[in-house]
């Protein structure tokens, strides 16, 4: 019998650790959503009408975020493909769920908040979270959303 140690040393090329977060145990993913908006487009927008734009389409603190920065285009197109992607985890779109309903929070690891229709639909689809992944540069911005629920036996 090997002494621990080497027992442990070779058994090390064929172990894999997988760090598994508590949370994710006994999840199942329900949908998939993704979605890329064009930063022009958003400021595009912005400049014409900036008052519709904002209370069609925005929380007040994803306002307030994009215009922490000298351009807000390119955090705002961000949250709007955010919007966009949660909706096709949950298998609908704009037509069925305004735009404020789906909110995407900004300043470090983004999280999605839901409200009246989203948060109806997400529950009638058993969805309790949604992991979600943003990038964007100066020409577009992509979204990447998984949407969980409890995993049933
Ligand atoms: C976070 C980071 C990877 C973003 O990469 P980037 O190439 O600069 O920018 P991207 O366009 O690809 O991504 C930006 C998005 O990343 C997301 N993000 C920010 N911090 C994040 C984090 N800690 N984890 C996951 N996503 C993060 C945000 O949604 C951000 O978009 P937003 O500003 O519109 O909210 C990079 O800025 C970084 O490494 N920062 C250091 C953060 C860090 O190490 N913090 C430690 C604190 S404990």
């Amino acid at each position: 019998m090997p002494h621990a140690k080497t027992f442990f040393r070779l058994l090390q090329p064929y172990v894999v650790v997988v760090h598994t977060p508590r949370y994710a145990l006994g999840m199942e993913i329900v949908g998939l959503g993704v979605d890329l908006a064009e930063v022009s487009r958003v400021r595009h927008l912005l400049a014409r009408d900036p008052e519709r734009f904002r209370s069609r389409c925005f929380t007040d603190d994803e306002w307030a975020y994009g215009h922490r920065f000298n351009d807000p285009s390119e955090r705002l197109a961000a949250r709007f493909a955010g919007k966009e992607a949660v909706m096709k985890s949950m298998f609908t779109g704009w037509r069925r769920i305004p735009w404020k309903d789906v909110e995407i929070t900004g300043g470090g690891p983004p999280r999605v908040k839901l409200h009246g229709k989203a948060a109806k639909r997400a529950e009638m689809l058993g969805i309790v979270d949604f992991k979600i992944t943003i990038t964007h540069t100066g020409d577009t911005a992509l979204v990447f959303v998984v949407s969980l629920g409890e995993h049933k036996t």
